[in-house]
């Protein structure tokens, strides 16, 4: 649908930013701007910022900024258009649509017409479920057996179909509902002339989209029948792509993001029947295993999802490997198992709201550590299978994207499991090298991206450095001097050294860490005589604090690859082989650091500041900081991960 540019100017003029968000968010006006938390990320202080005079936003912790209209997108994941017109909507501004091609006339009626035949079926089958004698005595009567309230009924849109070859294909057609949009729907089949009702005699889960308009059925037998299928469902249509749709997303949407956790089940009545238990942010996957633009969807209001597993342990295996894909989205992930026999469904029916809520609340555990503890329990006993376990286990971490989070894990898992830390941190290294191996060669990569060792190297130091609780801009500062003390004489390229090399980089660039500008300053100055020092020069000139210095960093175990090779024979080069990509990483990180010290020292100011145009003018010195930062992650062929 094109809607009329003078409308859409109307609608742009009409908008005031504070108005727009204030529906979404809980603003404090500082000074003269508005603060909030970030409604795209989870975090405890506020990051969000709104400009009423300059009818923008920036949310600091996720990156994401621009107008209202912006907002509203990014926020309920709406287009551009369907964005105004729900801002139209709000002001009360009458859209007119603009003429349109007869192409364009044809399409958009027809994804029209499938949405007005779906709403017709829906009132149909609702119509028969309250009003018609079948509908109350066979429809109604399922569901009121089931324990459904009529509250809940008529929320989920809840119908009937009566046993007919063709009740509804007859009701839609004296209506004027053309037999071709009937099909396309996925209302009626046509077999050789014959047309006829898709649901027949069941009850029907209509499907529906975001905005709540319903895009499929799904329908369910009222009797046990081995030689039919129990749920019969719509087939993907112009406006139904099952893949990128999830049951009782638009019932849930609100309390997923309030709760700020979506509940993840197999079915329709799980659904039901936990929104009757007062659980409301819960969607269904309709039994197949979760998508990846699934995810997405759910990942627009929460960051955390809870898969609920019905209660029998072979099910349960098979499952677990789904849920890894949704680790690898980056999303925090928590289960909850079920007594044996249960599912969520009659869990919640059984046991009522207070003892169900009280259940999902103290059974929710963590997903890896409950993988680990469910593996633990026979796997890690018996030799075949310890090999088998461990592998699945890492399989799991080496999803999660944050090295740093992979690093409990690991840990975790080695006391959990009773297995050497370095035995899982191979394993995980196998994988993860075996997965850049396989990500297809994009870009014509800059030398971190081809090689991908070194930069597996140093991302295990940088986990080092997380641990040991080290600020990451003194451990590359650490870095550099133990690289230029290591590896000062050798020549990274004909004729130059890569001690000129480095220093030369280094040349911009002030070391906060006053040992280490000590040491950096003494190799400067004696370079410039036309000497060389290295760490032994140190060890007998330097002061108490750099000999310590020197002696740690020459004699610490940096080189992991030692154990990798002699354990699993496999062939990981030594640092020294790949020196020069090791300094190029280096510097880039050194000065990527630098810049986010810098980035956060603005942000500090940011908060403080009460005048709009200094704020405003810290902004743009943030963003072009954050744009460098950027640049530099790029060359990394690094995602900024803070
Ligand atoms: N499903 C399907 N076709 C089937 C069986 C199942 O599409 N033949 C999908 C449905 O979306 C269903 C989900 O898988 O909701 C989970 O299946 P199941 O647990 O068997 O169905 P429930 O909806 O839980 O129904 P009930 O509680 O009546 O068993
Ligand atoms: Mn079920």
């Amino acid at each position: 649908m094109k809607i009329r540019q003078d409308i859409i100017d109307q609608v742009k003029a009409r908008v005031d930013i504070v108005e727009v968000l204030d529906d979404f968010l809980t603003l404090k006006k500082v000074g003269q701007s508005y603060r909030a938390l970030s409604p795209f990320t989870d975090e405890k202080t506020p990051s969000f910022y709104v400009s009423p005079a300059k009818g923008i936003f920036k949310d600091f912790s996720s990156g994401k900024g621009g107008d209202a209209i912006a907002f509203i997108m990014e926020l309920e994941g709406l287009s551009y258009l369907e964005t105004i017109k729900y801002l139209a909507k709000k002001y009360g501004i009458e859209i007119k649509e603009e003429e349109q091609t007869d192409e364009e006339i044809a399409r958009q009626n027809e994804r029209e017409s499938l949405y007005i035949a779906l709403s017709f079926a829906n009132e149909y089958f609702k119509d028969l479920l309250w009003n018609h004698a079948d509908g109350q005595s066979i429809g109604l009567a399922y569901f009121k057996e089931r324990g459904f309230t009529d509250q809940v009924i008529r929320e989920f849109d809840l119908g009937y179909s009566l046993n007919l070859w063709d009740g509804l294909m007859k009701a839609a057609l004296k209506k004027g509902y053309q037999k071709e949009i009937l099909e396309k729907a996925g209302l009626i089949i046509t077999n050789e002339d014959r047309s006829y009702d898709r649901f027949r005699g069941r009850v029907i889960f209509p499907i529906h989209n975001i905005t709540g308009k319903p895009i499929a059925f799904g329908a369910r037998i009222l009797v046990a029948d081995k030689k039919q299928p129990k749920y019969i469902n719509s087939p993907e249509t112009e406006i139904y792509h099952k893949s990128k749709v999830l049951y009782g997303i638009h019932q849930a949407r609100q309390a997923i993001r309030s709760a700020d956790n979506c509940y993840l089940v197999e079915g329709y009545t799980d659904v039901i029947s936990m929104h009757m238990a007062g659980v409301k942010n819960v969607v269904a996957s309709s039994g197949t295993s979760l998508t990846d633009e699934q995810i997405k969807l759910i990942s627009r209001y929460t960051k955390n999802i809870t898969v609920l597993f019905d209660g029998d342990a072979a099910g349960l295996r098979a499952s677990l490997r789904g849920v890894d894909m949704i680790l690898e989205s980056g999303m925090n992930v928590k289960v909850v198992v079920f007594p044996d026999g249960e599912d969520p469904d009659s869990y919640a029916s059984k046991s009522g709201s207070t003892r169900f809520q009280e259940y999902l609340q103290s059974q929710s555990q963590d997903f890896i550590r409950f993988k680990i503890s469910e593996f633990a329990k026979d796997g890690a006993k018996d030799p075949v299978r310890k090999a088998e376990t461990i592998r699945n286990i890492v399989e799991s971490i080496s999803k999660i994207p944050d090295p740093i989070q992979r690093t409990v894990y690991i840990q975790e898992s080695s006391k959990l499991l009773d297995i050497d830390e370095s035995i899982l941190i191979a394993e995980q290294n196998k994988i993860l090298i075996r997965k850049h191996r396989e990500r297809p060669k994009e870009k014509s990569a800059t030398k971190v991206e081809t090689e991908i060792l070194p930069e597996r190297l140093l991302h295990e130091q940088e986990e080092q450095a997380a641990f040991a609780e080290l600020d990451p801009l003194i451990w590359q500062e650490k870095e550099s001097v133990r690289i230029l003390l290591t590896y000062g004489i050798k020549e990274v390229d004909e004729n130059i050294k890569l001690s000129e090399y480095m220093l030369q980089e280094l040349e911009e660039i002030d070391f906060k860490t006053p040992v280490y500008a000590d040491i950096l300053n003494s190799i400067k100055d004696n370079l410039k005589k036309g000497l060389w020092i290295d760490a032994d020069y140190f060890l007998h000139h330097g002061s108490e604090e750099i000999k310590q210095e020197v002696i740690s960093l020459t004699t610490e175990k940096y080189d992991i690859s030692e154990n990798w090779h002699e354990m699993y024979k496999i062939h990981v080069p030594r640092e020294s082989e790949i020196i020069d990509n090791v300094i190029y990483t280096n510097i880039h990180r050194l000065k990527m650091r630098v810049i986010q010290k810098i980035i956060d020292g603005h942000m500090e100011r940011l908060k403080q500041e009460q005048d709009e145009d200094q704020q405003e003018s810290l902004l743009k010195i943030i963003s072009s900081y954050k744009k460098m930062e950027m640049e530099i992650a790029h060359v990394l062929g690094n995602v900024v991960a803070r």
